[in-house]
């Protein structure tokens, strides 16, 4: 399967601040995930990256100036603008936020703004100062209030002039991800989302715990899918190692318990809950105070079974709850238990993996799933990436039919 940004055209555009530094590394963050890139670049931008670093790893030559005959010849500014698919303007200038939003056209770059249909991402990046100037801002409202146009908040932070507060350029994955949101048509928009993730840890005593190798992987990119197709999203994520998904409300949880908590004090107001976490079914009856000291021997525990979230979810009254989307982790007749946890639990969907052996989806980065839905729809899906994955299982949630019961699911599949 293609990735993310295959087959589509970025366009950069780099003004002259110091943040122009990192252009390189945002071509290389695009061109990771398929993106053709083409770099336009400002007078000034020259200054602080070279535009030789930037054709090598653009692997296109770099626009600079508006009557360059041979870059004209190669493709014309006006073509340049209906090529882009998307425009990233990265760092954009006080200066450069200024002439976009005079609609003014003096060189090759605001040359392309004009004449660009595209959706334009612009990241101011300057001094605290300059950014908080009352000029700058009003420059900046324009543009936030412009069709088409989206402002990349900048992040706070040491800026290079030394100071400390908001102006500093957010790094590239969180510029690929605005990318990325702005290619994502918004069929989530408006919805509420929550999703869950990661193992669970049931404690021994302070310093043991039973747990299982679940990554979280997979229920992250499902929150982060959902937000970028313009939901509002709720994480509740075990123990991980994984950062925050951009645009994503994320509570840890470590416990079975913790994790049927939460969920119950979110689940109301949902449209969709997808419950990816490997949630234990077992804890210790009882957790010891202190570090057990070893004996010798065996040692036995008793255990007791925690609740099932799912379940407790699909017993609640069909008008209110949301749309359910379990996962069904699996070591043999995968699709046979798949079924029985869908009816079961009273699912509107389950995604059904393996987890055992080479192929095991815990931990992975690809695996293989089996979507099944109340509407009798069985789709065999992959091997394939977790965010091509979560892309599926969005297109899919957003085609169940609505609940016979009155559930509004009409307005939930728009
Ligand atoms: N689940 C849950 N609460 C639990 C256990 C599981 O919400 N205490 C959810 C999981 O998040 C998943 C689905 O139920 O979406 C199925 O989990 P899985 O571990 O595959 O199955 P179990 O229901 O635990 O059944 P079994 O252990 O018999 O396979």
């Amino acid at each position: 399967m293609n990735a993310p940004l295959e087959g589509k055209n970025v366009l950069l555009g780099i003004s002259g601040g110091i943040a122009a530094y990192k252009g390189p590394m945002i071509v290389r963050a695009l061109t990771g995930v398929g993106a053709q890139v083409r770099v336009v670049m400002t007078r000034s931008a020259n200054q602080f990256v070279t535009p030789l670093a930037l054709q090598a790893v653009s692997h296109n030559s770099v626009g600079q100036d508006l009557f360059d005959p041979a870059y004209e010849a190669q493709i014309g500014h006006i073509e340049l603008a209906r090529w882009a698919d998307v425009v990233l303007l990265a760092p954009a200038t006080a200066h450069l936020i200024a002439r976009m939003a005079h609609g003014m056209c003096d060189d090759l770059l605001t040359t392309v703004l004009c004449a660009t249909r595209a959706p334009v991402l612009i990241s101011p990046a300057m001094n605290t100062q300059m950014l908080l100037h009352p000029a700058v801002q009003a420059n900046i409202q324009t543009l936030r209030q412009r069709d088409g146009h989206h402002i990349i908040e900048p992040d706070s932070g040491q800026l290079a002039c030394n100071e400390v507060g908001a102006g500093r350029m957010p790094d590239p994955p969180v510029l690929l991800d605005a990318v990325l949101s702005a290619l994502t048509p918004k069929s989530l928009l408006g919805k509420r989302v929550l999703v869950t993730a990661g193992p669970t840890r049931e404690a021994i005593d302070p310093v043991r715990f039973i747990t299982n190798p679940s990554s979280g992987k997979m229920g992250f990119a499902i929150a982060t899918a959902a937000a970028r197709r313009g939901a509002h999203v709720t994480l509740i994520a075990g123990p991980t190692g994984l950062d925050d998904p951009i645009g994503v409300h994320r509570i840890n949880v470590t416990s079975a318990q913790d994790m049927f908590d939460a969920v119950m004090a979110h689940a109301k107001a949902q449209d969709f809950i997808v419950k990816s976490a490997a949630v234990a079914d077992w804890r210790p009856a009882s957790q010891a105070e202190h570090k057990l000291k070893k004996q010798p021997g065996q040692m036995h525990l008793t255990m007791e079974r925690t609740r099932d979230i799912l379940a407790t979810l699909g017993a609640m009254d069909d008008q209110t709850r949301p749309m359910l989307i379990g996962f069904a982790a699996e070591t043999r007749d995968i699709e046979h238990y798949a079924r029985g946890k869908l009816a079961r639990k009273n699912l509107d969907m389950i995604v059904a993996n393996q987890v055992k052996g080479p192929s095991s989806a815990f931990g992975a980065d690809r695996s293989s799933v089996l979507f099944i839905d109340r509407d009798g729809r069985t789709a065999p899906f992959g091997p394939n990436t977790k965010d091509e994955i979560a892309a599926t299982l969005w297109s899919r949630a957003l085609t169940l039919s609505p609940r016979d019961s009155g559930h509004d699911a009409t307005d939930k599949a728009t």
